[in-house]
């Protein structure tokens, strides 16, 4: 076997089988294939496609790349989430606290951001003290205990996608599903959770841009998690507008604890109980998807899933007393605010805009070494739907620095503002 057959079978439409796969993957992360040669083979793949059969191979190589947690010394059902990536999604900041304060086990690896997306571990590093590194045995005896660990993905897991995804990124083959597919989803099936539950992103700020590509983004994730065993729902959901109100890394956790505690903006809110649902009902903790929802809302009502968060912080070496006093959390030097220049009702917020403006104010990375700043950040204060008027303020900058005018007209540019507004759906579909 050798790897120019292969590209060119590839190359000419053709159907790669196991041991095909398996040798590129293989071959590249033992650093035996060149970047050029799995540059040509990712480019093939990026305009020839692969099939479901193909694609679950390709996960299963670059799973079995690394390190696989084990966690059967877990004892229940063990799920987890993803998204795909938008523009203040802290989801599972809310969804995680919640779904363990059930009883349900949560034993949740995530990545770092990159671009104008946040990562959900650098929100949770904005708390002091909260250890992101902790060994695999203590997050195991974690959940075990509390039902819930957040940590950040070990270098050992998927190595083969570490290097595959560095390369993409600089070969123009990041948006292509099935190498999406298998990224997510080795990473997802290495964490060794028993359901799954997938946050497609669709729109402005997203990968995928139209519902018809997130459909079938959602399906092949969908389908090589059935493979495998394993029970997967994809919620495919509008990412052209931010979600919540609060971009950046504090203001994030500050409006998480906010959502937790009845108080979040409704988008955000609905989002996480429906993603918590979804959760509840693959673990088999409720008939159907409208008792889940009851027992989402039940526990931001009774607070359980605030309380879980603060055990989660301080399990993770973190200063709960945040969690029920958000006020301490350190403010930037300066707050800016960007003001209506036109009246009418707001119909759309620039997801890309919002994310790229609050990378320039430091709450993002464009390395993966940069340093981000918790304090910084952006708080839309007027939302799709609202109705302003000229001089009203439509966000607030929240920076470090004098005032910049480039990110001060990229977020009055994100706003557009007209004469009616008619509302579009934040769920647009579910495929199991
Ligand atoms: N997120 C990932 O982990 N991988 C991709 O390819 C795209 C988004």
């Amino acid at each position: 076997m050798n790897i120019i057959d292969i590209i060119i079978k590839k190359r000419n439409g053709n159907k790669l089988n196991k041991e095909e796969i398996e040798f590129a993957i293989n071959g590249y992360t033992n650093d035996v294939i060149p970047d050029y040669q799995i540059s040509a083979f990712l480019m093939a793949i990026y305009f020839k496609g692969m099939d479901p059969e193909e694609t679950y191979y390709l996960t299963k190589a670059m799973l079995n790349s690394g390190d696989i947690l084990d966690l059967s010394k877990i004892k229940g059902v063990k799920v987890d989430k993803h998204s795909t990536g938008g523009v203040g999604d802290k989801t599972s900041l809310v969804v995680a606290p919640l779904v363990a304060s059930l009883g349900i086990k949560v034993a949740k690896m995530s990545g770092r951001g990159l671009g104008h997306t946040g990562g959900t571990i650098d929100k949770l590093e904005s708390i002091p003290g909260y250890d992101v590194n902790i060994s695999e045995e203590d997050f195991i005896n974690q959940v075990n205990k509390i039902g819930v660990a957040l940590v950040g993905q070990t270098k050992k897991l998927v190595p083969a996608d570490k290097k595959l995804y560095s390369l993409r990124d600089v070969t123009g083959t990041v948006d292509s599903i099935p190498l999406i597919a298998s990224s997510i989803m080795s990473k997802k099936l290495a964490s060794g959770a028993d359901v799954i539950v997938l946050d497609v992103k669709v729109g402005s700020g997203a990968f995928m841009k139209n519902l018809d590509e997130a459909r079938k983004l959602a399906l092949a994730m969908v389908q090589i998690g059935k493979m495998e065993g394993k029970k997967v729902a994809a919620i495919l959901t509008d990412m052209s507008n931010p979600l919540g109100k609060a971009v950046g890394n504090s203001l994030e956790v500050i409006e998480a604890i906010n959502t937790l505690n009845g108080n979040g903006p409704k988008d955000f809110t609905d989002l996480c109980i429906e993603a918590s649902a979804e959760l509840i009902l693959e673990a088999n903790y409720a008939k159907n998807i409208e008792d889940a929802k009851a027992l989402a809302i039940k526990q931001i009502e009774n607070k359980e899933g605030l309380k879980k968060f603060a055990d989660l912080v301080e399990a993770q070496h973190g200063d709960a007393s945040y969690i029920y006093d958000p006020s301490k959390f350190d403010k930037s030097k300066y707050v800016y605010d960007v003001i209506a220049k036109n009246s009418g009702y707001v119909n759309n917020i620039n997801s890309l805009m919002i994310g790229n403006a609050s990378m320039k104010l430091g709450a993002g990375r464009i390395k993966l070494d940069d340093i981000i700043n918790p304090r910084v950040g952006i708080v839309l204060e007027k939302k799709p739907g609202d109705y302003v008027n000229v001089g009203d303020v439509l966000a607030k900058l929240y920076s470090d620095d004098n005032l910049d005018k480039d990110i001060y007209n990229m977020v009055l540019d994100a706003y557009k503002i007209k004469e009616s507004y008619e509302a579009t759906p934040l769920v647009l579909d579910i495929i199991k």
